[in-house]
């Protein structure tokens, strides 16, 4: 994380102040290091240029660790089936094998060849008005962050998808915000690939409880990042505390008339987000 965002940054519990230190710099990195809340007396660790501030009290469904972990061991014990994934012509393999030859890649930090299963994995996968409607949200949200100043803070970050695209684009520090350590520890070895590693900080929050002072933040955005966010809660009005100036949100709504997706979305807990009305209700609400 860049040493400019402590200035931004307060404990996620109790919204104390934090006192640095400082082990590790690289430059105008913190690389090793640990803050410490002055009020409550918590401590979240800068490992690895990562900054850590999750808290024990909310539970937390990480699909990163379950999948890639999951996947590893599955092939570790099926090499055949690793081969396969590997050594199949890349058109001969199905969207979704696309997919995880992509991950299987990534874990190896081979991200050049990663890159290209995953784009070939993503023709399969998604049809063509989605991908110009995602590309033309994405054109947005550039076009207006190209107006604001630094840093800029995107939540749920995942594989950075966004991230990427304002980095590449902007002159602009960029903070990749996600729960899962372990996505965000793929994100700098792939932002060090890439050579924006500079440019952006990381910092392992939940959306729910952010590590931001009270009107701190002028700049928020997210792609995709709502609607996974399990028992949001408040959430909401957490984000309205901390975001005083624009809030950039690309969502995707499913219409409520058909019954079978409705169904699996409310099986889920997924309908605050996903459908337009209860989300544009909850974005009143919080004001
Ligand atoms: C589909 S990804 C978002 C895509 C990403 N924004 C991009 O541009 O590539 C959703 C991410 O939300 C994260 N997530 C889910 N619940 C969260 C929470 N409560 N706080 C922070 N991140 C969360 C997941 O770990 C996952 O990485």
């Amino acid at each position: 994380m860049k040493t400019e965002l402590r200035e931004l940054l307060v404990c996620p519990a109790c919204r104390g102040g934090l006192a640095w230190q400082v082990r590790e710099c690289d430059g105008d990195h913190i690389e090793e290091g640990e803050a410490r809340c002055t009020g409550c007396g918590a401590s979240y660790p800068v490992r690895e240029g990562i900054g850590l501030f999750l808290t024990p009290d909310l539970s937390r469904r990480d699909l990163w660790e379950g999948a890639e972990s999951g996947l590893s061991a599955y092939l570790r014990e099926h090499p055949e089936v690793e081969r396969a994934l590997l050594e199949t012509p890349l058109e001969e393999l199905s969207p979704a094998d696309r997919f995880f030859r992509a991950l299987l890649l990534e874990e190896r930090g081979e991200f050049a060849e990663a890159r290209q299963a995953e784009e070939a994995a993503n023709l399969g996968l998604y049809t063509y008005e989605y991908r110009s409607c995602l590309r033309s949200q994405l054109e947005y949200v550039v076009e207006r962050v190209s107006a604001v100043g630094n840093p800029v803070i995107d939540l749920a970050s995942g594989r950075g998808y966004l991230a990427e695209e304002l980095t590449r684009r902007l002159d602009r520090h960029i903070v990749l915000t996600d729960f899962s350590p372990r996505i965000l520890r793929r994100n700098r070895r792939y932002f060090e690939f890439l050579g924006f590693y500079r440019e952006v900080s990381l910092i392992a929050c939940d959306a729910r409880q952010l590590p931001f002072q009270a009107g701190g933040v002028r700049t928020m955005t997210t792609n995709l990042g709502l609607a996974n966010i399990e028992a949001p809660g408040d959430f909401l009005g957490e984000l309205r505390l901390v975001v005083a100036g624009e809030f950039l949100a690309i969502s995707h709504f499913f219409t409520d008339d058909v019954v079978e997706n409705a169904e699996v979305i409310k099986k889920f807990g997924l309908e605050t987000f996903l459908f337009k009305n209860s989300a544009l209700e909850r974005f009143a609400r919080a004001g």
